[in-house]
């Protein structure tokens, strides 16, 4: 068989490594944001404190690996489409691609503005690490806490667009694998010797 075409070895760890991230940090949010979602994980009160920290920490995390992500995307073309994939399809695919990216950021920058609003609330800390800055938020607009409630807003917002981009992209991933079987999937797995 002739050798599929993949994706970089460093595309594929960062997809992974980000995909597992992503989904950990979407229900560990929505475990301390949400009674139902705390009662259905098995979330005790006392505990709420260091969970906030922990998805503070991993999604700042985030925030860099999708930095590097993004520049290692624009410096590196992904492998060519199979040529039998029709064009409405491969451009389905781009625009879903593109909107991740775009979650990708948004998500964490919501977050850290959201965060950042309440000046009395302590630094955002790197799991004990280093403390990242606050983000001047009352420097741009006249009511800090009201956009602070704009952003927590947002990212809610931002969280369920990724719920159901994530659910499309999954999706699409068993059309290929089980109907169209063109070894997409493979394209995302590191090559076995
Ligand atoms: C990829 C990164 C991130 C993902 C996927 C994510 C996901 C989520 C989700 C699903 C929720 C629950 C939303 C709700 O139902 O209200 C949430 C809440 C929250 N997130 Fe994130 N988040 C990310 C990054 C961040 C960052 C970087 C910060 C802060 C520095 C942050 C701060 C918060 C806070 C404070 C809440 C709770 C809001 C509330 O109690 O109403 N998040 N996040
Ligand atoms: C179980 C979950 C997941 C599976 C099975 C999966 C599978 C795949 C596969 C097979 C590809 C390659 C598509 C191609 O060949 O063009 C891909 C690409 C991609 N995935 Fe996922 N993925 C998952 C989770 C995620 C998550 C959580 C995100 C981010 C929110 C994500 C973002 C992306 C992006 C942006 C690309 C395009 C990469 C590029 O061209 O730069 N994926 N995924």
């Amino acid at each position: 068989m002739a050798s599929q075409a993949r994706y970089h070895t460093v595309s594929i760890i960062l997809h992974w490594l980000m995909a597992v991230l992503i989904i950990g940090m979407w229900l560990l949010g929505k475990a301390m944001a949400d009674d139902d979602w705390g009662a259905l994980l098995g979330v005790v009160a006392e505990d709420k404190g260091s969970l906030y920290a922990l998805h503070k920490a991993t999604g700042m995390l985030l925030l860099c690996l999708t930095v590097v992500r993004m520049a290692w995307r624009m410096t590196h073309k992904p492998p060519a489409l199979p040529a039998a994939l029709p064009k409405h399809i491969a451009m389905a695919a781009a625009a879903v691609h593109a909107l991740m990216y775009g979650l990708m950021l948004g998500l964490p920058l919501t977050g850290w503005i959201m965060s950042s609003a309440n000046p009395t609330r302590p630094p955002i800390s790197q799991y004990g690490l280093f403390d990242w800055p606050r983000l001047p938020v009352e420097n741009f607009v006249a009511d800090a806490a009201g956009a602070g409630r704009l952003m927590n807003q947002s990212h809610e917002f931002l969280s369920t667009l990724l719920a159901l981009l994530l659910a499309l992209h999954v999706g699409a991933v068993v059309y290929h694998t089980v109907i169209r079987r063109d070894g997409m999937l493979s394209r995302m797995v590191p090559a076995r010797r």
